[in-house]
Order: structure tokens, then sequence, then C-alpha cells
């Protein structure tokens, strides 16, 4: 066992001032490049790729209202295209499949910054190949602060983690398995955190938050936290996708699909001197499972505190979320579908170039979107780039819209088998061409990935 690797937070190159309005913009420089590390002891290194050789990246760690350009140099040796993952990017700058940088280009991304605070994260999204760079470790993660946040009291600095699940499974050269099932998905054998297999984390008994992503090419999940005599411990989720929760959600279980983020608080005060287990259910969704799916990581609880900052109880209330609000545009429908060796959106997948633009939504508009499970029964975590969405429902099989999915803004959300869910959001704020898709890799290279079009021109 391994400690837990903590990405660095990515440092500027340089802050460009507007000498008559003083705004500024920073600047950062990040390199794609290939890198190995040692995973297994006793096996030869693994070849990955990484932003800035690591994977996860460095943490961007940015202030909402500083605007940002980030140059992504492509050293690796694949194509790229990079998406931050539930920013409002202006479209050229949102990672759209066939906007890829070959190997030795580079693309300078302009993202605004001006959402409220919330946990993103960044990921190769280049066409066709999004499942194989991600899972060689192109993810990291952008997290926006704001001041509204500091009011609520949530632990902070070496008590503030993130944690970026993935599975994945090797040979016995110590590479990487790319084994896609059929197109149905690569679920892997050994669940990883920030890049390490079954990591362990030392930390004090008080509170901590932790940042929880998943960011697995098809691997769901359903965690708790496990002690040697106890299993039903309870945590509070505090946010989402879409940032805060209107208030923290008590809950003893996370369903975590791919591409989502939940922030939970969880209290270690009465674990002095024990390990705490963060354990996975088996026998979830569509997931294969193996022998050690079931375990994510540890927490070695030490027996002293060195700081009690923020570490008292938790507001009854964090912010009035902006919910849509009520709808004025008609519904619209969409299939996600198995057709024949791939996946398809009403039949349309990426490759289909004259019709892979399926909904134009007028800027501004605010439409319910009716997400339907069809043929093949896989499961489809569905996300939509530029908005953030509310769940109204989740019908059919085992449906429901859990409390932690209803108190807050998401931008994926578990589309199971047989289920249908609707959702809605408000189109804006800018005009553009934006991708929505299932965030299985292996099911959005296989080609369950098309776009909309947000338009202030006549339909
Ligand atoms: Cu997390 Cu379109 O991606
Ligand atoms: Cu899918």
């Amino acid at each position: 066992q391994y400690p837990l690797p903590i990405p660095p937070i990515k440092t500027t190159t340089t802050t460009w001032t507007n000498s008559s309005t003083g705004a500024v913009i920073d600047f950062y420089e990040i390199s794609i490049q290939s890198f190995q590390q040692q995973i297994y002891p006793n096996l030869p290194k693994t070849n990955l790729i990484g932003y800035d050789g690591m994977s996860p990246g460095p943490t961007f760690e940015m202030q909402k209202g500083i605007e940002a350009v980030v140059r992504f140099s492509n050293n690796s040796p694949r194509e790229t295209s990079v998406h931050v993952h539930g920013q409002y990017s202006r479209s050229p700058f949102d990672g759209w499949a066939a906007d890829t940088s070959e190997p030795g280009q580079y693309k300078d991304y302009y993202y605004p910054n001006g959402q409220s605070a919330r946990t993103l994260w960044y990921h190769d999204h280049a066409e066709f190949i999004t499942a194989e760079n991600a899972y060689d470790g192109e993810i990291g993660f952008y997290i926006i602060n704001d001041s509204e946040e500091g009011s609520f009291g949530l632990p902070s600095g070496n008590y503030d983690i993130p944690l970026a699940l993935s599975s994945k499974q090797y040979d016995n050269n110590g590479q990487l398995v790319f084994n896609t099932n059929d197109n149905t998905g690569l679920w892997g054998d050994i669940i990883h955190v920030n890049g390490q297999p079954w990591p362990y984390l030392r930390v004090e008994p008080r509170k901590y938050r932790l940042r929880l992503l998943d960011a697995s090419v098809s691997r769901t999940y359903v965690l708790y936290f496990e002690t040697d005599n106890e299993s039903d411990i309870s945590f509070n989720v505090v946010a989402s996708d879409g940032g805060f929760l209107t208030h923290p959600v008590e809950t003893s279980t996370l369903s975590l699909a791919m591409g989502e983020r939940y922030e939970i608080v969880f209290d270690f005060s009465s674990f002095s001197g024990k390990n705490v287990t963060l354990k996975n259910t088996l026998g979830v969704g569509q997931n294969i499972d193996y022998a050690a799916t079931d375990k994510v990581m540890q927490f070695v609880v030490g027996n002293s505190v060195s700081s009690n900052n923020n570490n008292g109880n938790l507001p009854s209330t964090l912010r009035a979320v902006p919910f849509p609000p009520n709808k004025i545009e008609a519904d619209k429908d969409f299939v996600f579908a198995r057709v024949g060796d791939e996946w398809k959106i009403n039949g349309v997948g990426f490759a289909d170039v004259n019709a892979r633009i399926l909904t134009k939504p007028p800027r501004g508009a605010v439409e319910i979107w009716n997400l339907q499970n069809g043929a093949g029964d896989g499961v489809h975590p569905v996300h939509i780039h530029l908005i953030d969405f509310e769940i109204l429902a989740r019908n059919g099989d085992n449906g429901t819209v859990l409390p932690y999915e209803a108190a807050g803004l998401k931008d994926v959300v578990y589309l199971g088998p047989g289920q249908s869910v609707q959702v809605i959001a408000r189109y804006a704020p800018w005009d553009g061409v934006y991708m929505f898709h299932c965030h299985n890799l292996v099911h959005e290279d296989h080609d369950m990935l098309v776009g909309f079009n947000v338009t202030s021109l006549a339909k």
C-alpha cells in the first residue's frame, strides 16, 4: 500500500493586466506528455500520458471572476483536445472533439471562470480516442473558489482533499490493458485514487472536505465508509457538479457515475486510532466486478488534531441555488441506444457530420430534455456541456431522484437501464456549438456524442 498522491497546484506563468481597466488575466502553460510511473513495485514502470507528465495533472485553483488563458502544448504521441468539464467556456475553447491538436501543436484556451465555487475537472476530448487518452492519464482537477464559500466554514487547506477515482487493468509487464468488451465498456479490475491503486491517507480525527470525482472510463460507484465494526457511517454531501447544494444532505452511501463530482464533509473525530475504509458496492449498474473492486482507499486516523479551524457544525442551509425558472420552451426527446456495434443518440453519432447537431436552443431558452435509455441496456451518465441542469424526474426501472441530486445543479446525470430522466436548463449564456454525450468514454468514442447549437438567430 502506498500513500494517496495529491496533485500539486498549478502556478501561473504570468499575469496580464489591462492598464486602463485594471482587469487581469492569468496565463498558464501545460505540457501534455508521456511519462512512466512505478505502479507495481515488482513490475516494469507503466507508460502513461498526462498533463505536465503526471496524472492527475496539476490542480488548477481559480478564483471566481479572474479569467485565465491556458496554453496546452501537445507533446504526446496522440491527438488531443482539452475540455474543462463544467466550465461555461466559449465554444471555440470547449474541447470540441474534432478540434484536435496534433503532436507538436499547442492551443491557447480561454476560460471565463465566472461561475460560483465548484469542483470542475479537465480531461481529453479528442474524437474517437477520448477513452484511451483519459485512461492513460489525461485528467486533472480544476477548482473554482469564491468569496461566498468562506462563510460556510468548511474544512480547507490540508483538510480539503481532491479524490479522483478510476479503475484500470494491467498486464504482466505492468502496462495498461485497453479492452472495451465489444464497445460496452472498460471497467478495470483495480480501483485507483489520484492514480494510485488502493492508497491510504493519514488524517486527523476531525472533519474533512473530500471532493470526489469519477474519472473512470466506464465504472460507476456506490460508495460507503467502513471500519472493523461499523459500516453504516453517515456523512454530509455539500456540493455537486454545479457547486453548493441548498443545504447539506446527510447520507451513508453515495452514487457516483463517470464525470460526476460530489463534495462531502466526513467527520473522522470518532475514529481516532482506527482505519476507515472507503468501499464500493459490488453488483451495481452494468459494472463488471472483480475480486478487489469493492476497495477504494483507506483513511488512517491519527490521535491528535493540529488545527480545529473550520471544524465546527455545518450550516443548516448553504445557498439559494439558482434553479432554472419555469420552462418556456417545448420538451425535447433524446434516446440513448445501441445500434449494431455503436451507440447513438436519436440514431445519430459524431461521425454523422451533417446530422450531428441535434438541436438548436435559442439563447436564453429554458428547455426540458427528456433523456431515455433505449436499446442495448447500457448505463449512460449523460453530460451536457455549457449549462447546469436541474433533475426533475427519473422514471422507469428503480427510477428515483436521490436527495443529493435534487438539492443542487448538475451537469451529468445517471441514466440507468430502463430509465428516463427529465432535466431542465436555461441554454445560456453564450451562443455556439457544444456537445452532449454519454460519459462512458467507450460509448462516447463509439459514437454516443452529438452537438447542440445555441443561437440567437431565428430558428
Ligand atoms: Cu467530461 Cu464532454 O466531458
Ligand atoms: Cu453510454
